[in-house]
């Protein structure tokens, strides 16, 4: 049976190759086999403040990217969360069913909030959001790196207890997929801390559209350790880990072959290699990403990825207001 398969990437500059191995790459690789919907969380973004028009930016360039990368509308539904109404409107619903308790332990509203009586509500209520956005498709799988792991149980936990209260058919209990290698690629210039968009140090991060030249730096300002060896082991070299395992992705050789291929070979010898396989990997997306992102298509495929989306969603939202006794429509 064909799977229903939902995710979403937030319009923010600076997509790096954290967000393309943990996410996207899993996205192409699902989309033959099964019912595939991506989405771009614009509502995600604005937890805080952004200008509306490098916010329209952002939207078209990660749509671009989500083409350059492989995604085929033909094959996978694509669209702008705030075009379908749903969203919202679900993510009240679920509101009125989440624990204040289990919203402020998350991590990521930890992180960012830093305890501020001013923090943003959105910022507090994000994870019900992400949630909707699963459960609106009655979704069966959600691909996604690490950092998401925690967000995907509170969906889980949402829709048991929906369920628990309105009815077993109210929601799909959803599951999160997790690849092995690239669910969470870290900082180049801090292997302890994930690569992240928004780091201040551009050097932390290689983002899918940086040139060569930034990607080599990158690359070789990158903190390893002085020990010389090319060896995997996250607790003690956790920057040589970081670099096998992006090197590992790319090229598609698995991480024992490339200890023994660079067994007694000092780290400078290692690093180039792997400038010439990250560049070798991102050229031909950046090609594609110029082309698509100057064609006149994007705004129509994203049109009618919007109308597909929404006939898929109010299917479940009728269910959903009818199981709450919600409207008389
Ligand atoms: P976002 O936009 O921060 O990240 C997009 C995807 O990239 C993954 N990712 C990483 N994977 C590996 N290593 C990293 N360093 C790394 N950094 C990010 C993320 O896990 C994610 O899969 N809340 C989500 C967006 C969202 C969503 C959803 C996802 C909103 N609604 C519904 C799935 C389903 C987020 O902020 O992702």
């Amino acid at each position: 049976m064909t799977k229903r398969v939902f995710s979403g990437v937030q319009p923010t500059g600076n997509i790096h190759i954290g967000n393309y191995l943990g996410a996207l790459k899993q996205f192409v690789q699902l989309q033959d086999d099964n019912d595939c919907i991506y989405c771009i969380v614009d509502l995600h973004a604005i937890t805080v403040p952004k200008d509306p028009k490098i916010l329209r930016e952002n939207i078209l360039d990660v749509a671009a990217l989500y083409l350059a990368v492989g995604l085929d509308p033909e094959k996978s539904i694509i669209f702008v969360q705030s075009d379908v109404s749903g969203h919202a409107e679900l993510a009240w619903i679920l509101m009125c069913n989440a624990y204040t308790g289990e919203l402020s332990r998350m991590t990521q509203f930890k992180d960012k909030s830093r305890n501020s009586e001013s923090a943003p509500t959105g910022l507090f209520a994000y994870p019900v959001l992400m949630a909707a956005d699963i459960l609106l498709y009655d979704s069966d799988v959600v691909p996604v790196g690490n950092d998401q792991k925690q967000h995907i149980e509170l969906t889980r936990d949402l829709a048991i207890r929906v369920n628990n209260k309105y009815g077993d058919d109210t929601f799909v209990v959803p599951e999160g997929r997790f690849l092995k290698e690239g669910a969470r690629i870290m900082a180049l210039d801090d292997p302890t801390a994930k690569m992240s968009k928004s780091a201040e140090n551009p050097l932390s991060r290689i983002s899918l559209l940086d040139d060569d030249a930034k990607i080599k730096k990158a690359i070789m300002k990158s903190t390893t350790d002085s020990d010389g060896l090319i060896r995997f082991d996250l607790e003690n070299k956790p920057g040589v880990s970081n670099l096998l395992t992006i090197y590992s992705v790319f090229s598609g050789t698995p991480i024992a072959d490339l200890e023994k291929q660079y067994e007694g070979i000092g780290y400078g010898t290692f690093k180039n290699d792997l400038v010439e396989v990250t560049s070798g990997a991102l050229a031909p997306i950046r090609k594609r990403f110029e082309e698509i992102r100057l064609s006149g298509e994007l705004i129509d495929t994203l049109k009618d990825g919007a109308e597909r989306a929404n006939e898929a969603a109010e299917i479940v939202m009728r269910r959903v207001r009818n199981k709450f006794g919600l409207g008389v429509r």
